[in-house]
This record gives structure tokens, C-alpha cells and sequence, in this order.
């Protein structure tokens, strides 16, 4: 249902028309329920609007850059994380095992396809859910959905479930701390994440490339030290791990109050995260997502999946980068093992036609979703394997380019999503399934899927 917002007051005096951070205001707004105190929420903005940067304009930069190569075909992006980050998941060991499994994935690809990896996590921010219906019964009381702790709370009864405006600040609060932790950890942790004692393989055993994966692993941890031990002070890369930060702009208060301009430099970047993305469910043309991300400079990414129309995703990339900047857009295909091999081809070669440089990256997770008999949303290993293969050799057969993957998963020993080679079946799902929102691919899951990944990606780029 889309929703027109009370708009918020302004300072200053615009142009009609001139795109500034609030300007989406005067569009039509999907996905974001209305705030019932408006006072409170202008209070909040101005309070958010005041606070310091998570991040800064030059790493926004760095990565554009890294993006641009990637999408000339010099390089590999790995995007992954929850699919809804929750304030109680702000805790060291969450985070710890978020960059290990990010980092350990990483390795596994750059070491098999011998090519740089760019890493985003979906972390520091990613807590807005777009939601299919506006409202859920729970024992027999009707209540708005869920929408990520950014929002409102997951539990269950009408009063909690009413959007907060002061919930923007702990979702700052929360992201800095967590992103706080994170650079200290790539900065000093890095060799003690990558330590063999840190690669749990057993889950691999039964499976016919065992042998293969634990010979890399091994062969990944002596080129490390070995670089360690001869030239400690040279290879920086070792001791300082570069890891960007992303969210989906779904809450444009929350992105739009640390939406700000930089000295010396034009434009506006949203310095709540180094790259945020447009979902499936706001990529209307005229429409309040859009016209935020078209302000700004960070790079955007747009999911794409059914249904959708191919001269709207095209129209899409033109606003959004009407300059053809190298970098600046991804485009994260969704469409599910299913609708993959009709949808795609076509999309490829109207992007190209246009010219526009992108950089493709598959979500083999969004299109694959399903619920059991007892009604647990989950996701098939081998749907999620399908379509990644599906999409590798469709690029391929078009001459194009798959630079990226995007994964919902977690360095957790979580149990949602069925299959992979410890073989978690339907029964198993109790066990430890902790998700308020999708799936996620677990730690053993991310590994194993990272060593696929690099075998496709091999057998379709490799010279
Ligand atoms: C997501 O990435 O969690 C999501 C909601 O994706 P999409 O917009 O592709 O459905
Ligand atoms: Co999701």
C-alpha cells in the first residue's frame, strides 16, 4: 500500500524541484509505514541529522573505484550478511563471526580464482524489511507487520508493533558500535581470523570434494604466513582488511538525516554506509525511493526480480546514473532458479544496448524462498546453487560479465536453509533457527558455497 507522508518541516528556501535529501518527501513513499507522532519523528531527525558520520566520503570513493574495476571485469564483489540485522544481535561474537566467515569466503575465492575480492557486508544498518502484507494476525489480534528493528519491535502485540521514530537512534547507535568493532577487528584481529585452527571443516568430510577443499585451505594458510613471515611490514593487505558496509535505503529518515555534503568536495553522500540498495519492492520511477538515490554518490545497488519491466529497470539506471559513471550501479539480480533462464538473457542485452557499465551480481536467495508443511520459511541449497549456475552460464553465453554474488548468511551455526553437505533436512529447521526475517545460509553453508562459487566462476572466466 503506498502512503503518503506528512512532510517534514525545512530550512532554507529550494528551487523547485532541486533534489535535497528530502526531497522524496513529495513523492509517493511504498514500504514505510507512517509515523502516527510527527513531532517526535522531526525531533528524532533533527537529533540524527546532528550526529557524526559512520563513515567517510573517500571510502565511499575507494569503493566506487573498486566497483569500476569489477565491473570491467578485474575482480570479484562478495556482498553477505542478514537478511534483518536485530539490535540484540550487537554483540561481539555475532560480529566476530561475521567478518570470519566474510573474510574466510573471501579467501577461498581470491585463492581459486586468483582475482581481488571486494567485500560489503550487509551489516551496520541493515535493519528496514520491506514486507509483502501491511499487517499480520497473531491469536486471533490483527497488528501491523514487522519491519526490522529500525522500525518497530518483532513482538507481537499491537502496541509494539507500532513504528518508533526514536528506534532511528539506537539503529545508529547500534551500527556505529557494531562498524566500531569491526574496524578494530580488520585492522588487529585479521591474522587471528585467518589462523587454521579458525577453518572448521569437518561438515565437509562425507562430501566427494573434500580432499580438494582442505588442500586449499591448507595451501591458503601457508601463502599467508609465508608472506607473513618474509615481508611482515609490506603486505599491509595482511594486517589491514578492507570490508565495506551496506544497507537497504528503505527508511529514507533514517538515510536521509546522514545525508550530507563533504568539504571540498560536490554533491551529497549518505554517510551511514558505504554502499545502500534499492529492494525490489521501491524501484518504481516516480516514486520516493528513486528519487532519494538519485541525489546521492555513494554506489547503489538495485535488485531486480519478478515482476518487473525491462524499460522501467533501464529507466531506473539512467536516473539513478545518467552520467554512466563506472561503479556506481549493481545491478543484484533475484529471479529464482525458476524464472532465471527467461528473464535474464534479456535484461543483459537491454543493459548493454544502453551501454550502461554495471556490475551484475546474482541473489540466488530472494527468488528461492519457500515455506515446509509446518510452515517455516527456508531455502534450498540446491536452488540457490541452480540459479547461481543458471546465471553463470547465461552470462557466459551473452559475453558478459557476473562480477558479484549476493548472499543472506550469517557466521553462525544457524539452521534455515535446507541442504548443503551436512545435509540439514526439513526436521532439522527447529534446531536453531533464529531469523526474524529470511533464511540465511550458515557458516559451513557460506563456505561451501563460496568453493562453488569460485568453480563456476572458473568455469566460465578462467583463460
Ligand atoms: C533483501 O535483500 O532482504 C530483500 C528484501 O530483497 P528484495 O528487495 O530483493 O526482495
Ligand atoms: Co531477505
Amino acid at each position: 500500500m503506498a502512503t503518503k507522508l506528512t512532510p517534514l518541516k525545512r530550512s532554507g528556501k529550494l528551487e523547485k524541484n532541486e533534489w535535497h535529501p528530502l526531497s522524496w518527501n513529495d513523492f509517493e513513499v511504498n514500504q514505510l509505514p507512517p509515523y502516527p507522532d510527527t513531532e517526535k519523528l522531526q525531533d528524532v531527525y533533527e537529533r540524527l541529522r546532528a550526529l557524526p558520520p559512520l563513515i567517510t566520503s573517500w571510502e565511499i570513493e575507494a569503493l566506487k573505484e573498486k566497483l569500476a574495476d569489477v565491473a570491467s571485469g578485474n575482480g570479484f564483489l562478495l556482498q553477505g550478511g542478514d537478511c534483518a540485522e536485530t539490535f540484540d544481535g550487537c554483540n561481539a561474537p555475532k560480529i566476530v563471526n561475521h567478518l570470519k566467515i566474510l573474510l574466510q569466503m573471501s579467501f577461498i575465492m581470491i585463492h581459486e580464482m586468483g582475482t581481488p575480492v571486494v567485500r560489503i557486508g550487509r551489516i551496520a544498518g541493515q535493519y528496514a524489511k520491506p514486507r509483502s502484507k501491511d499487517t499480520e494476525v497473531v491469536d486471533g489480534v490483527e497488528m501491523l507487520n514487522y519491519r526490522g528493528d529500525l522500525i518497530n519491535s518483532f513482538e507481537p502485540n499491537a502496541e509494539a508493533r507500532q513504528p518508533d521514530p526514536e528506534r532511528m537512534i539506537t539503529a545508529y547507535n547500534k551500527a556505529a558500535l557494531t562498524l566500531n568493532f569491526l574496524r578494530a577487528l580488520s585492522d588487529e584481529g585479521f591474522a587471528d581470523l585467518q589462523h587454521p585452527e579458525q577453518w572448521e571443516l569437518d561438515f565437509m568430510k562425507n562430501n566427494s570434494y573434500y580432499k580438494e577443499y582442505e588442500e586449499m585451505v591448507r595451501s591458503i594458510n601457508k601463502a599467508v604466513s609465508f608472506m607473513d613471515t618474509i615481508t611482515p611490514n609490506q603486505f599491509n593487505t595482511l594486517h589491514k582488511v578492507d570490508m565495506y558496509t551496506s544497507h537497504e535505503a528503505l527508511n529514507l529518515y533514517y538515510d536521509s538525516a546522514q545525508t550530507k555534503q563533504v568539504p571540498r568536495k560536490s554533491g551529497w553522500f549518505n554517510l551511514s554506509a558505504h554502499m545502500v540498495w534499492l529492494g525490489n519492492r521501491t524501484r518504481g520511477l516516480d516514486n520516493a525511493h528513486v528519487e532519494y538515490l538519485s541525489g546521492i554518490k555513494n554506489p547503489i545497488g538495485i535488485k531486480v526480480g519478478p515482476p518487473f519491466d525491462r524499460d522501467d529497470i533501464l529507466r531506473v539506471i539512467e536516473r539513478l546514473n545518467p552520467t554512466h559513471e563506472a561503479g556506481k550501479i549493481v545491478l543484484i539480480t533475484r529471479f529464482g532458479v525458476k524464472e532465471v533462464e527467461k528473464d535474464l538473457p534479456g535484461l543483459i542485452r537491454a543493459v548493454n544496448r544502453e551501454g550502461f557499465p554495471v556490475v551484475w551480481s546474482c541473489d540466488p536467495m530472494h527468488g528461492n524462498t519457500f515455506a515446509t508443511s509446518n510452515n517455516v520459511k527456508t531455502r534450498n541449497f540446491d536452488d540457490i546453487l541452480d540459479e547461481l549456475r543458471a546465471t553463470f552460464n547465461i552470462h557466459r553465453a551473452e559475453a558478459n560479465y557476473l562480477g558479484g554474488v549476493h548472499l543472506e548468511l550469517t557466521g553462525d551455526n544457524v539452521t534455515e536453509c535446507v541442504g548443503g553437505a551436512n545435509g540439514l533436512n526439513e526436521s532439522g529447521l527447529g534446531r536453531n533457527y533464529e531469523t526474524y526475517c529470511d533464511p540465511r545460509l550458515n557458516y559451513e553453508q557460506g563456505l561451501e558455497m563460496a568453493f562453488l562459487v569460485a568453480r563456476e566462476w572458473n568455469a566460465s572466466y578462467k583463460s
